[in-house]
């Protein structure tokens, strides 16, 4: 078959210059305007807070066209699904929806399905779309989020597929429209892409080079949060201790705590943080700020040196212990979580049981644990691997259970304890509970009345599960 539209290239996506990125301004065309009046749109998201920021930017954008959302995809005009790629598994479900997909444009032939996020970003499976899912009306990737607007009004106008998918991207677009899905919390980054090339890991592909927003950008997103009401900002990057590493020598992660801290937001997170850059500056601030919170990410991804250095991690197993047990100690009645993948290619018995003993010694408030899941493109997709699935799936049990182990262990301090949630909402299991974040991120689920989303309250915690804490709302 013929192709008449250009794949993206992870080759070229793998590309880096020193040159700093460049900041546009976002500007509605006036050709666009009202090209969505009276249509709906609806956004599946999939992965990371980054794509959950990037749905907010999508629904923004349609919104300022005069779309307007609804309640699900059989409602809709538009649907766009913002994809992931970090595991296999996570494509599988993207694919296995598009296929569903499939009997509605039948039905309705107007309807226009959109393909956006990391998975538009990789050649193979924009063949894919392109050649079996012919359902896909555009296909656009995570540096071509703000052509949304053009490629809509070029598919009424044309009747054509559309694609485009940047495999690089050098620059900074602000001022573009944003809906957010929360009131009270509130996503913000601060930096994109990923210039750590970790061998199992296509992030560095999809989302392209490291690139900090300017610092009187972040500031000012956060004082208008502020002023909009909301509690709390998560500080987004794939990498936030390497903020403003691209842009200036002497103003980094750290710094940008302390003037983030200073626009009093009441609660600051931040996600995710790599071992190899995190540096007392950054301890520093986040020691003498009462509003960023007691709460650490900090992936290990293995416990062994040699798969580490495999993984390009760029840290030991000792390395990153010393860190962790700086952290632990200028950091008491913080918690800390972390990321975990077994069954990197060649894993063996004996590097697993790092890991194990690396979490016997880290004791992590909870861990997120992942089988290695192998990425086109990317170096260890060419690694011999000759461990079996059921030796990574025995081993995947064994980890998780003594994760649970010690998410129980530290949980068990919060028993009798009266904590701070900030209300998120109801639960979904009970519409009598509400539920919330302690400052440690620990999910309560309370029973009160008059409460609602976005209040900070007291609640006595009363029962303590491995992943959760009950209680009961605090009369002031
Ligand atoms: N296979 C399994 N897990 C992965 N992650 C990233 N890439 C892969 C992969 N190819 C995990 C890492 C990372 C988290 C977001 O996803 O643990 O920290
Ligand atoms: Fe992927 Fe490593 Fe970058 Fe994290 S630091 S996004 S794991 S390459």
């Amino acid at each position: 078959m013929k192709k008449d539209y250009k794949l993206p290239s992870l080759n070229d996506a793998r590309a880096r210059n020193k040159e700093v990125s460049q900041k546009l301004t976002f500007i509605l065309d006036d050709r666009f305007k009202g090209i969505g009046e009276g249509k709906k749109y609806y956004i599946i998201t999939h992965g990371c807070q980054a794509n959950q920021r990037d749905s907010e930017t999508m629904a923004g954008i349609l919104d300022a066209l005069s779309y307007t959302p609804c309640e699900n995809e059989k409602q809709a005009d538009v649907i766009i699904i913002n994809t992931c790629a970090v595991r296999q598994g996570a494509e599988e479900k993207v694919l296995g929806e598009v296929g569903a997909l499939k009997r509605m444009k039948t039905n309705n032939p107007d309807l226009i399905i959109c393909i956006a996020g990391c998975m538009a970003q990789e050649e193979a499976t924009v063949k894919l779309i392109m050649e079996k899912y012919r359902q896909v009306d555009i296909v656009f990737g995570t540096h071509n989020i703000t052509s949304l607007p053009k490629l809509l009004y070029e598919v009424y106008t044309t009747k054509q597929r559309k694609i485009e998918v940047f495999s690089k991207m050098g620059e900074i677009i602000e001022s573009v429209p944003v809906t957010r899905f929360m009131s009270h919390k509130a996503w913000v980054n601060i930096m994109y892409g990923c210039d750590k090339f970790c061998t199992y890991c296509i992030v560095p592909y999809t989302r392209g080079k490291e690139r900090s927003r300017a610092r009187e950008d972040i500031i000012y997103e956060v004082e208008e949060l502020v002023a909009q009401g909301y509690k709390e900002v998560c500080l987004l990057g794939q990498n936030v201790n390497a903020y403003g590493k691209d842009i200036s020598d002497e103003y980094g992660f750290g710094d940008l705590l302390d003037d983030v801290a200073k626009t009093g937001i009441k609660r600051i997170r931040f996600m995710t943080s790599h071992p190899w850059d995190f540096n007392d500056r950054m301890i520093e601030a986040i020691r003498n700020n009462s509003n960023i919170m007691p709460y650490i990410h900090l992936p290990i991804q293995s416990g062994n040196t040699g798969i580490l250095k495999k993984m390009n991690r760029r840290y030991t197993r000792e390395e990153y212990l010393e860190l962790f047990d700086k952290l632990k100690r200028e950091l008491p009645g913080f918690a800390f979580t972390t990321d975990i993948i077994v069954g990197f290619p060649n894993e063996s018995d004996e590097a697993f049981e790092d890991t194990m003993s690396a979490v016997e010694h880290c004791q992590y408030d909870n861990a997120f644990t992942f089988i290695y899941s192998k990425r086109e493109g990317t170096p260890a997709a060419s690694f011999e691997d000759s461990i079996d699935r059921k030796t990574k799936e025995e081993r995947l049990q064994r980890l998780n259970e003594r994760v649970a182990y010690y998410a129980n262990l530290n949980n068990q301090k919060f028993r009798d304890k009266i904590v701070e949630v900030l209300v998120d909402g109801i639960s979904k299991r009970n519409s009598k509970v509400y539920s919330g974040y302690t400052p440690e991120n620990k999910l309560v689920n309370f029973t009160g009345s008059d409460v609602k989303v976005g209040d900070l309250v007291k609640v006595k915690i009363k029962e303590v599960m491995s992943f959760s804490l009950n209680g009961e709302l605090v009369e002031e």
